[in-house]
């Protein structure tokens, strides 16, 4: 039988490149879901070829414009909780989800308490949600898989040292023989002694705080080495992108987080690093090309041809590493602040972003005014422990409606 797959976000740049990697992995894929927000032109001309059981569409307006485009035969969900009912698809084996912000969150959840193998590039759900969406796939028996090239990376390591350091085991909810969770097991990270994330720095990588002031928004969109969507694009301008990796990888890898770094590399090509407790480290590299993780992602455990351009070292000549600058790209600092603050700090961290990105995007506000807003909501929010989802929505919709007022006040 092929694997189904449902793309969460199947219009933007991981939802596109992920169709290219199954057209190149053939029969043994199936699409079975798919989804957009409101382009339903793109979205319709992927159901008429991949024809799916079902597309979800979620902005609500977009509907009627949908259904005129297809034909009738494929269901189309609609809604702010289509993205859940689609991910249940009873042929659905794994779920990918690549769709911008917090707004994945309830589907994420959904797909981990459905028992799917969850494929993540959306990371902003792990990162508001991490302990609830780490123990509900355990509870599930739901594999969490890394898509992020610098998490796919450390993956990879990790899957090719020590049986995975007891990661898959922790990941699939399976206990040991002595009937105690690997999660909980010491052994299971304890041969890690640091992660190391790459990143390339984006577009104003070596700049000071004066020269931020300046920035454009066509200059924070033009990132060096990597092709994205907007959102993702001036979170790599901020390096705000590497602070979420950071509660991640803390999530994904079950590593506290004082034991990962960031390490600016501009080409691109070392992914990232695992340093062990032998002094060893094991990085992985590659052309930077979204094809290679998300295609892992769905045929892990096993390694098939696929799209990625080759890496001819040759041609490249020399690699690079620096340290991050933390005083003038402060969403650094920030991300460890809010590991060690837990509870709904990492939400508000999130939305306060989300929200000022929005604003830098529509042109409200200026580059440097992103983190500050971030921080002012960190500085004003008291930290609430977690039950469940409500006090993450709550957060979330705080720092959304605390970075509105702030822009009021200061207008
Ligand atoms: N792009 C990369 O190379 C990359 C690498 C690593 C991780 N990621 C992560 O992967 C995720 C997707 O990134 P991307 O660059 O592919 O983004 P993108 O190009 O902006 O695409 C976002 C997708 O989500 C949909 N969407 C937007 N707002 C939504 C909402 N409120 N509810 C439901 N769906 C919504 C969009 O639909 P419409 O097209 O209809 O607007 C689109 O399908 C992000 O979390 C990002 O951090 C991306």
């Amino acid at each position: 039988m092929p694997q189904g797959v449902v793309i969460l976000g199947s219009t933007g740049s991981i939802g596109r490149n992920a169709l290219r990697v199954i057209d190149a992995l053939g029969p043994d894929y199936r699409v079975v879901g798919l989804s957009a927000h409101r382009n339903i032109e793109l979205l319709a001309q992927q159901a008429r070829r991949y024809k799916p059981h079902s597309v979800a569409v979620t902005h609500a307006d977009s509907v009627a414009g949908l259904r005129a485009l297809l034909d009738g035969r494929t269901e189309i969900l609609s809604g702010p909780d289509s993205l859940t009912q689609l991910v249940q698809d009873g042929q659905a084996d794994t779920v990918l989800t690549a769709v911008v912000g917090a707004a994945g969150l309830p589907s994420a959840l959904a797909a981990a308490r459905a028992g799917k193998r969850l494929a993540i590039a959306n990371k902003e759900p792990l990162v508001m949600a991490g302990e609830l969406l780490t123990r509900t796939a355990r509870e599930h028996g739901s594999t969490l898989l890394p898509v992020d090239s610098e998490h796919s990376a450390v993956f990879q390591v990790l899957h090719g040292s020590a049986n995975g350091c007891g990661y898959e085991a922790r990941h699939v909810g399976r206990q040991t023989s002595d009937g105690t969770s690997l999660a909980t097991d010491p052994r299971s990270t304890s041969i890690i002694e640091r992660i190391l994330l790459t990143g390339s720095g984006g577009p104003f990588r070596g700049a000071g705080a004066r020269e931020l002031q300046e920035a454009t928004l066509e200059q924070a969109l033009s990132h060096p080495t990597w092709r994205m969507g907007p959102k993702i694009t001036i979170d790599s301008a901020t390096l705000m992108n590497k602070a979420l990796e950071v509660i991640e990888a803390r999530w994904l890898f079950e590593v506290p987080v004082e034991r990962i770094e960031v390490l600016i590399h501009p080409e691109s090509i070392v992914h990232s690093l695992v340093e062990f407790v032998d002094g060893s480290v094991l990085a992985q590299l590659g052309e930077p090309d979204m094809c290679l993780p998300i295609q892992y992602a769905l045929t892990y455990p096993r390694r098939v041809r696929g799209l990625s351009k080759r890496l001819r070292l040759e041609e490249i000549g020399a690699l690079h590493f620096e340290r991050p600058d933390p005083s003038t790209f402060r969403a650094l600092p920030l991300a460890y602040e809010v590991v060690r603050a837990g509870g709904t700090a990492a939400a508000v961290f999130n939305a306060a972003n989300e929200a000022a990105v929005a604003e830098f995007l529509a042109g409200r506000v200026r580059f440097p005014q992103i983190m500050e807003l971030v921080e002012h909501c960190l500085n004003r929010h008291t930290v609430r422990p977690i039950t469940g989802l409500v006090e993450l929505l709550e957060a979330d919709a705080w720092a959304r409606k605390e970075v509105k007022d702030r822009l009021c006040v200061s207008r």
